[in-house]
């Protein structure tokens, strides 16, 4: 008798485990990214085909440049049977449009880098976000370029700084308010700081930007730039480059630590961008794809707020700190 119930139970268990694996098979889930070229989001989808693999889910990697694409990337999603989705969405203020679209659609809706807003510009917190965490990221860009201000020997009162922006992204704001925050404690003037708006927040949008700033100031012989990723901050460096400033005159440092920065740092010489905040396209992509898997298998709601740190790389430093955050 003991021997029949042991071998129920083995089936039991044989019967549980394939009803699990089945299940995973089952999950769909939809990663849509605004701008699918920028090797940052490479980097997340990337790591989000590694947590589908270990789970035996599928992702469906969607790129989605504006609100239309948006739209269809959702309403796509939910008729080929996807359970949920993770969104860095192009325009923040499309936000409840997102959340409306993703409920018609029956889906679960996670953000991650970019977080949805409100009408009034307020977030949207009832959507599980992670993203970084802007204002500490953003100063650690500003103290990295007043530290080589120093190393320098420049005088810190005449430095003129590019600052490439794109004010209607929530986290853009914070990352350079963050640099400005370190710059203006080490001493460097405000009235030094010229905002350099891009249109797009791409590399050419920002090269566009700087070049007019750069050419309004042909007094100023010491320049640093920051902005709101790599990209921004390689604008102003190109910027730089085509006005005739030399990289020993030129301290740009951006955010992210993908390709866009790596390529730079290859380069045989160096240029004007100085280093990178790496952040995380691991925790941004495997994290967040796993946290939705969790969510549409177990139920388990997502945190919240998830705000991921960054850490400083030059040059030389670089394929260490990669090293470090297992982003290799
Ligand atoms: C924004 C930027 C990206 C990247 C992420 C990181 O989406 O556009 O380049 O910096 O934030 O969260």
């Amino acid at each position: 008798m003991l021997r029949i119930l042991k071998s129920f139970a083995a089936v039991g268990i044989a019967v549980g485990a394939l009803t699990a694996a089945a299940h995973a098979a089952d999950v769909k889930i939809g990663f849509v990214v605004k701008q699918p070229e920028e090797p940052w989001f490479q980097d997340e989808w990337k790591f989000a085909d590694i947590a589908a693999k270990e789970k035996g889910f599928t992702l469906v990697k969607i790129g989605a440049e504006d609100g239309e694409k948006v739209q269809s990337a959702i309403d796509n999603l939910g008729a080929q049977g996807a359970q949920g989705f993770i969104i860095c969405t192009p325009d923040v203020k499309l936000g409840p449009g997102i959340v409306a679209k993703a409920e018609a659609n029956g889906l679960k809706l996670m953000t991650v880098d970019d977080r949805l807003v409100n009408a009034d510009g307020s977030p949207i917190d009832s959507v599980p976000h992670m993203g970084i965490s802007a204002l500490k990221i953003g100063e650690a860009v500003g103290t990295a370029i007043a530290d080589e201000i120093k190393k320098r020997g420049w005088d810190i009162a005449t430095v003129g700084a590019v600052r490439v922006s794109y004010d209607q992204l929530p986290t853009a704001v914070d990352r350079v308010e963050g640099a400005i925050t370190s710059l203006k404690a080490a001493g460097f003037p405000e009235a030094n700081i010229f905002d350099a708006p891009q249109a797009k927040t791409d590399t050419e949008a920002a090269l566009n930007a700087a070049t007019v700033v750069l050419n309004k100031h042909p007094d100023v012989k010491h320049w640093v730039a920051f902005g709101l990723n790599d990209e921004a901050v390689l604008g102003a460096v190109r910027a730089s480059e085509t006005v005739g400033i030399t990289p020993d005159n030129f301290i740009g440092v951006g955010i992210g630590g993908a390709d866009s920065a790596i390529n730079e740092f290859k380069k045989p010489a160096a240029t004007g961008f100085f280093g990178t905040v790496i952040i995380s396209p691991k925790r941004h992509g495997y994290e967040t794809a796993l946290n939705m898997y969790d969510w549409v298998a177990n139920g388990k709601e997502p945190p919240a707020l998830t705000l991921t740190a960054g850490e400083l790389a030059l040059r030389d430093t670089y394929v260490d700190v990669r090293k470090s955050l297992g982003i290799e």
